[in-house]
C-alpha cells in the first residue's frame, strides 16, 4: 500500500522536485489521448495529477479507468505546471505531481449528484447521500470552522478557569418551555425520561455543588418544528458561574465572542458590545433581536392616523391598536403591483390584514405623498408624517394597522425583507447587541396566567423583587440575550438562588404546590442547602457557526442534520421498533404510524 506523505491542499512550488504520495478522491479528470489530469481531492483541497504515456505507461494506463469519486492513492514528484497551465485561482495551482505510480484503492458508483452543482440539486437528495455531500469543499470547510470554533471554545474556558462538565441525557422534563422528547424507561415501567431541553438545572445544582466556573459544549432537544435557525436537536455552549452579577457575565461573553470572530474571521468587535433595553428594541425594530445593520427603525403614526377618516386606521385605533410602520429609503423600486401582491402577501403570512402605503414624491418646494390613500391625509398631516420619518423623495412608507403586536411580528420582517430587497447594508458587516430589561413574566390570554420570559429561575433585578407581590407584570428580570445580525445567539440570566422567591415565581406561573414539588422538588431542596449567587449563559452553537460561515441554513453547519419533519434522511430515523422492543417498555401502538402535518413556520 502507499503511504500518504502530503495532503492534496498542501503542496506549493516550494515542494518541487520531492518525492510524494498522496491520496483522495477523483474530483475529475481530463483524458487527452496523450495526457490525463487527474484533479485529486482530499478535504485539505486538490491537486493535479498528471500521467505521462511515454515515461509511466502503467500508471497511465490504468488513470484512464478512474472515474469521479473512485478513491486513489498516488506516488509522483511535484513539478511546476508549464506557463499557460497555472491555475491562479487554486492554492495548488502552481504545480502539478507527475505520477510514477497509481494505486486504485476502491471505486465508487457514479455519485446521485455532480460535486460542482450541489447548489442546485435538491437538499433532501444531498441529505440521503450527506457522506458525499460533506466531501464537498464547501461543507468540509464548514465543519472545520465548526470544529474551530468548540476548540477555541474549550481553550477559551479551560485558560479561565471553567471546568466542563456533563450533565445527563437521560434526565427529567425541563422548562425551556418547549416540548420534551420522552424515552420510556424499561427497568422503571410506565416512566418516561425527558431529553435535556437544556442543562439548565445541573448547572445551577453545579454551582450548589461549589464548582464556582462551569461549561459544557452540550446537545439539547426540543420538540419544536424545526425553521432556517432551528432544529430539533441542537448543540449549546451552556455556561454557569457563581458570585457574579450580569456585567459579570456579559463581560466574559462579549469577550469570548469576540475572541471567536477574530479567530475565525480576522474581524475585530468592538468592545464592550452595546445594549439595548427590550423595549427599546421592540419600539424601534418590532422584536426583541433587531437587525442593526441598517436603521429603518419603525415608528407608531397613531396620534396621526387617528385624525383622519380612514376607516381602517381609525378602527384599528378604537379597539386598542396603532398604525406602525416604516420609510424605506429610495423605496419606489417597488412597483404598486410588488407592493400591493408581495409585500402584502408577505405581511398576511405574519397575521397582519392588509399593508397601507404611499410613495413620497417632491414637487417643487415641498415633498407630498403619493398613493390611493394620500387623499385622506390633509397637506398638515402628510408634512407631520414625513418630519416623523425624515421621508424624502423617493421613499416608500408602509404600514400595519392592527394590534401592536401584530403590527410588530408583521413589520419586524418587513424592515428586514425591504433592507435586503434595497440593500441597505453590507452583508458581510455583524452588529451586535446585548438586550437587556426583559419583562420577567408575559401574560398568557389562552391560559389567563403569566409564563416566564425566559425560564422560572431567572431573578427578578433587586429594585423590582416587590413588584413580585404588588404588580408582576412590571417586574423586569436580570436576563440578558446576545444578538448579532439579527438573530439570538445567545441568552442567559442572573438566577433566582432564594427557595423562598423561587416559591413565589412558581407560584405566580400557577405552577401549584404539588406539582412544584413533583417537577422541580429536587431542585428546591437544593436551594435550601446554601446556594451560591449565580448566573450564566448559553449560546446556540450552531448560529454561531452559520454566522462565522455566512449560511442561513442551520443544516449547513450540523454533519447529520434532520430535515423540516425531523427526519434523518441518511439512516431513515425516526423508525418503527420490533412489537419485541415495544413490549419489554410495555408499550402498545395505538395507531398505525403516519407523519403529523404541522404547519411549516419557515
Ligand atoms: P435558550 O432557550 O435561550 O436558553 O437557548 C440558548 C440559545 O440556544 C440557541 N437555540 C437554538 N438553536 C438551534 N435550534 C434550536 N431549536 C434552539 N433553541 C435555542 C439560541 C439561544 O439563544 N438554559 C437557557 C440558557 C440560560 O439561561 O443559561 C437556555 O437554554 O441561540
Amino acid at each position: 500500500m502507499l503511504k500518504r506523505t502530503h495532503n492534496c491542499g498542501r503542496l506549493r512550488l516550494d515542494d518541487a522536485g520531492k518525492k510524494v504520495t498522496v491520496a483522495g478522491w477523483v474530483h475529475s479528470y481530463r483524458d487527452h489521448g496523450n495526457l490525463v489530469f487527474i484533479d485529486l481531492r482530499d478535504r485539505e483541497g486538490l491537486t493535479q495529477l498528471v500521467f505521462d504515456p511515454e515515461t509511466q505507461p502503467d500508471a497511465h494506463k490504468l488513470a484512464r479507468t478512474a472515474r469521479c469519486e473512485w478513491v486513489i492513492a498516488a506516488q509522483g514528484v511535484v513539478q511546476p505546471r508549464t506557463e499557460g497551465m497555472k491555475n491562479p485561482k487554486l492554492p495548488t495551482g502552481e504545480i502539478e505531481v507527475a505520477v510514477r505510480q497509481l494505486h486504485i484503492l476502491n471505486v465508487a458508483k457514479t455519485p446521485p449528484f455532480e460535486m460542482d452543482g450541489a447548489e442546485r440539486t435538491g437538499e433532501e437528495l444531498r441529505l440521503a447521500n450527506r457522506y458525499i455531500d460533506l466531501r464537498r469543499p464547501e461543507m468540509q470547510s464548514k465543519l472545520q470552522t465548526r470544529h474551530k470554533v468548540t476548540t477555541a471554545v474549550r481553550d477559551y474556558f479551560g485558560k479561565l478557569g471553567f471546568w466542563e462538565i456533563e450533565t445527563p441525557m437521560l434526565a427529567k422534563s425541563t422548562p425551556e418551555g418547549a416540548r420534551d422528547f420522552l424515552v420510556p424507561s424499561r427497568l422503571v415501567q410506565n416512566a418516561f425520561y425527558a431529553l435535556p431541553q437544556s442543562p439548565q438545572l445541573f448547572k445551577q445544582i453545579l454551582m450548589i455543588s461549589g464548582v464556582d466556573k462551569y461549561f459544557q459544549i452540550v446537545r439539547c432537544f426540543r420538540d419544536e418544528d424545526p425553521r432556517a435557525d432551528r432544529q430539533a436537536e441542537f448543540t449549546q455552549i451552556d455556561v454557569e458561574m457563581s458570585f457574579v452579577d450580569s456585567d459579570d457575565v456579559i463581560a466574559v461573553h462579549e469577550n469570548m465572542v469576540a475572541s471567536l470572530w477574530k479567530h475565525i474571521l480576522g474581524v475585530d468587535v468592538k468592545l464592550p458590545i452595546r445594549r439595548m433595553t427590550c423595549k427599546e428594541a421592540v419600539d424601534n425594530y418590532g422584536v426583541d433581536r433587531p437587525d442593526l445593520r441598517f436603521d429603518m427603525q419603525l415608528k407608531d403614526i397613531s396620534d396621526l392616523a387617528g385624525q383622519t377618516d380612514f376607516k381602517v386606521f381609525t378602527s384599528a385605533i378604537e379597539k386598542g391598536g396603532v398604525v406602525k410602520g416604516l420609510c424605506a429609503p429610495a423605496g419606489d423600486k417597488y412597483s404598486r403591483s410588488d407592493i400591493e401582491k408581495t409585500l402584502t402577501k408577505f405581511v398576511a403570512d405574519y397575521d397582519a390584514k392588509g399593508l397601507a402605503w404611499f410613495k413620497v414624491k417632491q414637487e417643487g418646494e415641498a415633498a407630498t405623498l403619493i398613493g390611493g390613500l394620500a387623499k385622506f391625509f390633509s397637506g398638515q398631516l402628510q408634512q407631520q408624517l414625513l418630519q416623523r420619518f425624515d421621508a424624502k423623495d423617493g421613499d416608500l412608507l408602509l404600514f400595519v394597522a392592527d394590534t401592536e403586536a401584530t403590527a410588530n411580528k408583521a413589520l419586524a420582517p418587513l424592515r428586514c425583507r425591504v433592507a435586503r430587497d434595497l440593500e441597505l447594508y453590507d452583508p458581510n458587516t455583524f452588529e451586535f447587541v446585548w438586550i437587556v430589561d426583559f419583562p420577567l413574566f408575559e401574560w398568557n390570554e389562552d391560559e389567563k396566567r403569566y409564563d416566564s420570559l425566559h425560564h422560572p429561575f431567572t431573578s427578578p433585578v433587586e429594585e423590582d423583587m416587590d413588584k413580585l407581590d404588588t404588580d408582576p407584570a412590571n417586574c423586569r428580570s436580570q436576563a440578558y440575550d446576545i444578538v448579532v445580525n439579527g438573530s439570538e445567539i445567545g441568552g442567559g440570566s442572573i438566577r433566582i438562588h432564594n427557595p423562598e422567591i423561587q416559591q413565589k415565581v412558581f407560584d405566580l406561573l400557577n405552577i401549584a404546590g404539588e406539582q412544584a414539588k413533583q417537577r422541580f422538588g429536587f431542585f428546591l431542596k437544593a436551594l435550601e442547602y446554601g446556594a451560591p449567587p449565580h448566573g450564566g449563559i448559553a449560546f446556540g452553537l450552531d448560529r454561531l457557526v452559520m454566522l462565522l460561515t455566512g449560511t442561513e441554513n442551520i443544516r449547513d453547519v450540523i454533519a447529520f442534520p434532520k430535515t423540516q419533519r425531523g427526519q434523518c434522511l441518511l439512516t431513515d430515523a425516526p423508525s418503527e421498533v420490533d412489537a419485541k422492543q415495544l413490549d419489554e417498555l410495555n408499550l402498545r401502538m395505538q395507531r398505525p404510524s403516519h407523519i403529523v402535518e404541522e404547519k411549516a413556520d419557515e
